[in-house]
């Protein structure tokens, strides 16, 4: 075996660079509860999972992990398991509860307190400033379709770093702007649960001028380190020697892929993805001068991987709606184990993918800014013992190190998810934390993944 094979069949020690970053992430809705607290209006996520139907049980945020008031013990929790960075995000509705208005300062309050905790316990917090919580009253307004949401989101920025930024090194602006504008707003398994493709058109862009607008406004504001974490999906063809299945596979390339890294960071959107916006009717909301914006530089870009799409051409068929505009392609399922969200386990997407950003954007250093997987996890005499998952992260951490030896720039790995939370559409009916919530008591249990990751921080590797 060649060391690159004998590193994904699991059979070799290996060891990170220097300076490689550990840590886990969370995201605010997901976690925090205290939803009516301190001055928070509601967010998109309130409204949808008040509705009946689109979240699985009923369930909502309102209370969620708690984190809200339990942060300090939480804390504590991530400095025992040796974290070295928190990616955590703002609630948007904490901190403008109307919106586009005044900060409200006991909503900075929380976040301030949160970073001085983790500061203390000798952890980097990194700020994701969107992950999906728009306050209601813009969707009112038309949330990403309208204009102004981008330049709010800017304007969220700046208070942000403002408060913040004498203490927080590293922001995000937008965390999977495709499941914002697809999930939202063409299939409606998202929040605000809208299912027209003109409209999500508009998110993206709407959605990608507010990341430019938003580095701007932190770099103004004195932020160190800038960056987009993007969900990207290593994209094959079921025949890689039938060129209409790979055709089919480039169409999705282009949908969650292209449609995002190129704007960002080279300042264009691909021809194929143009077709799209002028289909759908949404081109017009493109204006002289926003490519450039898009395309301020960033010092990271963060990724988001879970599994790979596997893709055919079959007449007849499509993507289904999240993928406007896929007539003829259609989804494969892979001939692998699968986690409890139904999804194929195939650490050579993450591998496949961070080479190919490397090839293609050289330029950019990476992240891995989530990756995990759910599984019916039991606490049995205290205990959690989650193999699947362990494997799940030893298989992909050794694609990320496979990744790095073929030259990709990778800074650092953040599992997803520190704790088991609000896993929106499925409710608290998948877990995907290292610790184990339960949602009666609030008791966290650290799983066997969480010692293990523990361990593999400590040693800054794997045996
Ligand atoms: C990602 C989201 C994150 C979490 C994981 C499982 O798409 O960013 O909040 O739900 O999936």
């Amino acid at each position: 075996m060649t060391s690159t094979q004998e590193q994904l069949a699991g059979t070799a020690a290996l060891r990170f660079p220097a300076g490689f970053r550990w840590g886990a992430a969370t995201a605010s809705y997901q976690i925090e509860g205290a939803a009516t607290e301190d001055g928070r209006m509601p967010s998109i996520w309130d409204t949808f999972s008040r509705t009946p139907g689109r979240v699985f049980e009923g369930h909502s945020g309102d209370v969620a992990c708690d984190h809200y008031h339990r942060y300090r013990d939480d804390v504590a929790l991530m400095a025992q398991l040796g974290l070295g960075t928190y990616r955590f995000s703002l609630a948007w509705p904490r901190i403008k509860p109307d919106g586009s208005g005044p900060v409200n300062p006991r909503g900075l309050d929380f976040y301030d307190r949160l970073v001085d905790e983790l500061l203390t316990h000798g952890i980097d917090p990194m700020v994701t400033l969107y992950h999906w919580d728009l306050p209601q009253v813009l969707e009112d307004r038309g949330g990403w379709t309208n204009r102004d949401t981008a330049h709010y989101l800017a304007d969220l920025a700046a208070a942000a770093v403002d408060r913040l930024g004498d203490r927080v090194a590293t922001w995000t602006t937008l965390n999977e702007p495709w499941c914002s504008a697809f999930l939202g707003y063409a299939s409606g398994d998202h929040a605000p649960g809208r299912q027209d493709p003109k409209a999500a058109f508009e998110a993206v862009h709407h959605l990608m001028l507010g990341h430019g607008l938003a580095v701007r406004a932190l770099r103004a504001g004195g932020a160190r380190e800038v960056s987009l974490t993007l969900n990207l999906t290593d994209s094959r063809p079921a025949n890689p020697a039938d060129p209409h299945d790979v055709a089919a596979a480039r169409q999705i390339d282009g949908l969650q892929n292209r449609l995002f890294l190129e704007p960002a960071l080279r300042g264009r959107y691909p021809q194929d993805m143009l077709a799209l916006f002028e289909r759908f009717g949404a081109a017009d909301v493109i204006r002289p001068g926003d490519l450039d914006v898009i395309a301020a530089p960033i010092d990271l870009l963060g990724v988001n991987y879970y599994q790979p799409a596997l893709v055919r051409a079959r007449i007849g068929a499509t993507c289904g709606l999240p993928n406007p505009g896929t007539e003829g392609a259609e989804f494969v399922r892979q001939n692998a184990p699968v986690t409890a969200m139904d999804w194929p386990v195939d650490p050579t997407g993450l591998s496949g993918l961070l080479l190919r950003l490397a090839a293609d954007y050289p330029e950019t250093p990476l992240m891995v800014t989530e990756n995990g997987a759910a599984y019916a996890d039991v606490v049995e005499d205290g205990r959690v013992a989650d193999a699947d998952r362990v494997a799940y992260l030893d298989g992909h951490l050794r694609a990320a190190h496979a990744a790095i030896e073929g030259g990709a720039d990778l800074r650092g790995y953040l599992a997803w998810s520190l704790m088991d939370n609000f896993e929106w559409g499925y409710g608290y009916g998948k877990r995907f934390g290292l610790v184990h919530v339960d949602y009666d008591t609030q008791r966290r249990v650290p799983k066997d993944s969480a010692h293990w990751y523990a361990a593999v921080i400590g040693r800054n590797g794997l045996d």
